[in-house]
């Protein structure tokens, strides 16, 4: 089954540096497997606040972000990238960039096979995308215990997938079907500490799962996800939610 995920997600700058700060922080690897070249043109495709964008432009590459949300973009630029204020769902450039870099952007997309696509178009020949994004069965249990607290509150479930979170298996094929040569693709186990706990984080995050609750009805809505979600809280270490990454690096033939 494979069914497009909603969209629909506000973002607060401020919000996301306070209770996901993790996010860019833990993206190291994925810089170290791009391996940027000073002078390479380089698209960070959903830059976000653009913290791991600035950590990518200290290589000397010529980094451009691209990000739809506005108090986002606004971050980014204040860090000094430069941003295209777009939805990747619509064209960014064809044959203009040495490399598109991704890290957590892509499991938000509505329509993964049109923006591989228009990764594919704005690659020059020989060009890679390097990305890392949620896989199969990532906060699986956070989305059970957001769908079992909406049942049982009486609301109406998301009607489609909130989240695209796709397997090694399924995710090299729709890079194959874009044109892409993959040359490496892999799902990696990461149980992540909450700095800000779940509460931190539903905050954040799990906006798409209400959209269909009554304002006076989400706290209690999340109040009892957070209940069923205790045995991901650890006494000593905290909250760790169950994130598995999927980190790929595929090819624009030359
Ligand atoms: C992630 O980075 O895997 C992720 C972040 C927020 C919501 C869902 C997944």
């Amino acid at each position: 089954m494979s069914e497009t995920p909603v969209a629909g997600q506000a973002w607060s700058a401020q919000g996301y540096a306070r209770d996901a700060g993790f996010v860019p922080a833990l993206g190291a690897p994925l810089l170290a497997l791009l391996n940027a070249r000073p002078g390479e043109q380089v698209l960070d495709l959903g830059c976000g606040d653009g913290v791991l964008t600035a950590r990518l432009m200290e290589t000397g590459a010529q980094v451009t972000g691209l990000e739809p949300d506005p108090d986002m973009a606004r971050a980014a630029r204040a860090r000094g990238v430069q941003v295209i204020e777009q939805d990747a769902h619509d064209p960014f450039g064809a044959g203009a960039y040495d490399a598109v870099f991704s890290n957590a952007a892509l499991h938000w997309m509505r329509d993964a096979p049109r923006v591989l696509a228009n990764a594919f178009a704005a690659l020059r020949p020989g060009g890679r995308l390097v990305a890392e994004q949620g896989g199969f069965g990532n906060v699986a249990a956070v989305v059970t215990a957001l769908m079992a607290a909406l049942e049982a509150g009486g609301h109406k479930a998301p009607a489609r997938p909130v989240w695209d979170f796709p397997s090694v298996t399924g995710q090299r094929a729709r890079l194959q079907a874009a044109g892409f040569a993959v040359e490496q693709i892999a799902l990696i186990p990461r149980p992540t500490p909450l700095p800000t706990g779940i509460e931190g984080w539903l905050a954040t995050f799990a906006g798409p799962f209400l959209a269909a609750v009554p304002e006076a009805a989400r706290e209690g809505v999340l109040a009892d996800c957070t209940r069923r979600l205790g045995a991901l809280y650890d006494p000593h270490e905290g909250w760790i939610a169950d994130y598995m990454r999927l980190r790929f690096v595929a090819r624009k033939p030359a």
